[in-house]
């Protein structure tokens, strides 16, 4: 059965980014937010990045409003019972996940597939509270999501075979590349990255460069998009502040576990670009400049 209909839970960063590209390859689209303050959020959202897209000349109108008109926004969990899949992209708490989960087990039919968009809690933790074990995988998506082509695809021991063949071919519908990879704490992607990101944020502590030097080093030097810092900042702090606690939990290594620098920034607020502050200030978000940390 190939996937047709999409539930999305979440339209913040991930969940509109997710809701998108589901509506641009042609499936019809219900996303829940909890508040209809929050819907008409993530749907303008989604409307400014399709128009982007528009203005760049790489969609047209027609297809714009053709996919505009397949997402619909709900406040009711109740209108994601039809879904062939339900994409969760939620805060990273597991009370609340696993709070969802219970209620749209009872909601949506038994055929429905689950699927987290989780970078870093277990997906078997949460597969547990349904009665679906075996209809329930990780999709992990990256930001910002109608830009990066990957998509990772994590299995439990309980997901089934053809379940999972489905989502792999759900994402490569989406246009996107997937990879399959089984519920490890970090999947591929963060448990490469984050070491890298945290120590990045070692060398400034420890006075060894500057913000500005680190940066240019790993993208000058090794071709990467952005610097480490400046990709903390798009990341959040506080979200990979979140990433590492979760996988030091795990693994109890070194290499996994947050600068105290980190922790202070979260304390602080200064969480990056959303906050409008981290390793960088946005006050000129065109024009960011490097923070003074002593
Ligand atoms: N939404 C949609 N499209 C966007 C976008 C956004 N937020 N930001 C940029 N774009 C598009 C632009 O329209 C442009 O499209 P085009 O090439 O077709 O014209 C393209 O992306 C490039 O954008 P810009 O020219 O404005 O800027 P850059 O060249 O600096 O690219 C970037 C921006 C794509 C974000 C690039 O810097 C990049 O790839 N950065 C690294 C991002 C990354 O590593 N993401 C993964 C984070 S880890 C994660 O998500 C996992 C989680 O678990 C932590």
């Amino acid at each position: 059965m190939a996937i047709q209909t999409v539930g999305v839970v979440g339209c913040g960063l991930m969940g509109s980014g997710i809701a998108q590209v589901a509506a641009q390859s042609g499936h019809s689209v219900v996303v829940r937010e909890v508040s209809a303050q929050l819907v008409e959020k993530g749907l303008q959202s989604i409307n400014k990045n399709l128009e982007r897209l528009v203005n760049k000349g790489t969609l047209t109108p027609g297809d714009r409003d053709a996919a505009r008109g397949r997402v619909r926004g709900t406040t009711s969990l109740e209108d994601l019972k039809g879904c062939d899949i339900v994409i969760e992209a939620i805060i990273e708490q597991l009370p609340a996940k696993k709070e969802l989960y219970v209620a749209l087990d009872k909601i949506c039919a038994a055929n429905t597939i689950f699927a987290s968009n989780t970078s870093s809690i277990s997906i078997t933790e949460m597969a547990v509270v349904t009665q679906r074990t075996q209809r329930f995988v990780g999709l992990h998506f990256f930001n910002p999501v109608p830009v990066m082509k990957l998509v990772e695809v994590i299995r439990t021991i309980a997901t089934d075979g053809k379940v999972y063949e489905e989502v792999v071919a759900f994402a490569k519908g989406l246009g996107k590349t997937p990879v399959r990879t089984a519920d490890n704490t970090g999947f591929i992607v963060n448990r490469l990255l984050v070491p890298y990101l945290l120590d990045a944020v070692r060398v400034l502590e420890q006075g060894l460069a500057s913000i500005q030097d680190i940066d240019n080093s790993m993208k000058l030097g090794c071709g990467y998009p952005m610097g480490p810092l400046t990709l903390l900042d798009f990341v959040g702090i506080d979200t990979t502040y979140y990433i590492a606690n979760i996988m030091f939990d795990e693994f109890k290594e070194a290499r996994f576990s947050a600068p105290p620098l980190m922790k202070r920034m979260v304390l602080a607020g200064w969480n990056g670009r959303k906050s409008g502050r981290g390793f960088y200030d946005y006050a000129d978000p065109a024009n960011p400049l490097p923070m003074q940390f002593s």
